[in-house]
């Protein structure tokens, strides 16, 4: 589908991330020289960078299966055994939010890593019993949006710790003409700039703007995507010139005229704006601290000049 194809299927088609694939190059080329099994890799970073497209180019690469999970999705001990003993030798399981596996499940995963076993319990009080069940070699790949939400245990057995970071302009356009591209939708320099300027660094939000101005340029315009179309479009969207969203607005002027710019707590500005702290934590903050608007202070959030800038609002003393 287009939608699986707009997802790169290969280390050299997968746009940015320099330093992240020429290692992983290097660990895969070796592992499938030795015929041995890719050791575990934790991808970090904040949403819609491509940890889930990383993981799929992981196993392509390696020419192994991919098997998706989610922390979340994981209840019970069996849950995870199930799909560990489906596993084929040298498979890639993917487990995303990782960081919200439950304790007693990581458990079962240490020695599932380590040394490739499962220790069940059958039955249960005195006639309970260990069994030791063996599994297929395998690849964990997890990913998570926050490293230091990972228990110690588990983060010590990934041999592979990669952070994805937040693209550039020239890379996120890259990724635009490229989707564009396999939508068959013309787009000129200036619209795919636009685009990317707007994507807040975030392939996963290009991808989006771009579907959004691409139904734009067909019903409102003749559907080749030009700078008219696209800063039209994402005006009616709501995306400021920086990318911002109704969202990120909401949070920056909460924090300015309702708290005075702060410091102010993490859950306190999240209960006055309606929204979820670790939404904010994990989707919303990260990117307006990377651009300077937000700093984190230990007496909490902090908007900056630059928040005042934006919205041609006088700095207080
Ligand atoms: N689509 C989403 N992320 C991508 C990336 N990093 N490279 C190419 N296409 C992508």
């Amino acid at each position: 589908s287009l939608e699986q194809s707009i997802r790169p299927q290969l280390l050299e088609t997968y746009i940015g991330q320099d330093q992240v694939k020429k290692n992983l190059a290097i660990y895969i080329e070796a592992a499938k020289n030795r015929q041995e099994t890719l050791d575990h890799v934790l991808l970090y970073g904040p949403p819609g960078l491509g940890k889930t497209t990383l993981a799929a180019v992981i196993a392509n690469e390696m020419g192994v299966n991919l098997r998706t999970t989610a922390g979340p999705a994981v209840e019970r001990a069996g849950d995870l055994a199930a799909i560990l003993t489906a596993l084929e030798p040298g498979d890639v399981l993917f487990i995303d939010e990782i960081h919200r596996l439950p304790r007693a499940i990581e458990e079962v995963l240490y020695p599932a890593m380590e040394d490739f076993c499962l220790d069940i319990v059958i039955g249960s009080g005195p006639s309970a019993r260990s069994v030791r069940l063996d599994l297929p070699p395998f690849t964990l790949v997890g990913a998570t949006t926050r490293a230091g939400a990972i228990s110690a245990p588990l983060r010590d057995r990934f041999g592979v710790l990669s952070r994805l970071e937040y693209y550039n302009e020239n890379q996120l356009k890259e990724i635009v003409n490229r989707s564009a591209d396999i939508f068959a939708t013309e787009i000129d320099d200036y619209g795919a700039t636009e685009i990317a300027r707007r994507s807040r660094g975030t392939p996963r939000i290009a991808n989006r703007l771009l579907r959004r101005v691409r139904d734009y340029a067909q019903v409102k315009g003749e559907g080749d995507i030009t700078l008219p179309i696209a800063k039209a479009s994402l005006e009616l969207l709501q995306v400021d010139q920086l990318g911002l969203d109704h969202i990120d607005h909401k949070l920056l002027r909460g924090i300015v005229e309702r708290f005075r710019g702060g410091p102010v707590g993490l859950d306190t500005i999240a209960a006055s704006i309606g929204e979820e702290s670790s939404t904010i934590e994990d989707v919303y903050e990260p990117y307006l601290l990377q651009i300077g608007f937000l700093q984190r202070t230990p007496r909490g959030r902090i908007a900056t000049p630059l928040v005042y800038e934006h919205f041609n609002l006088e700095v207080p003393e």
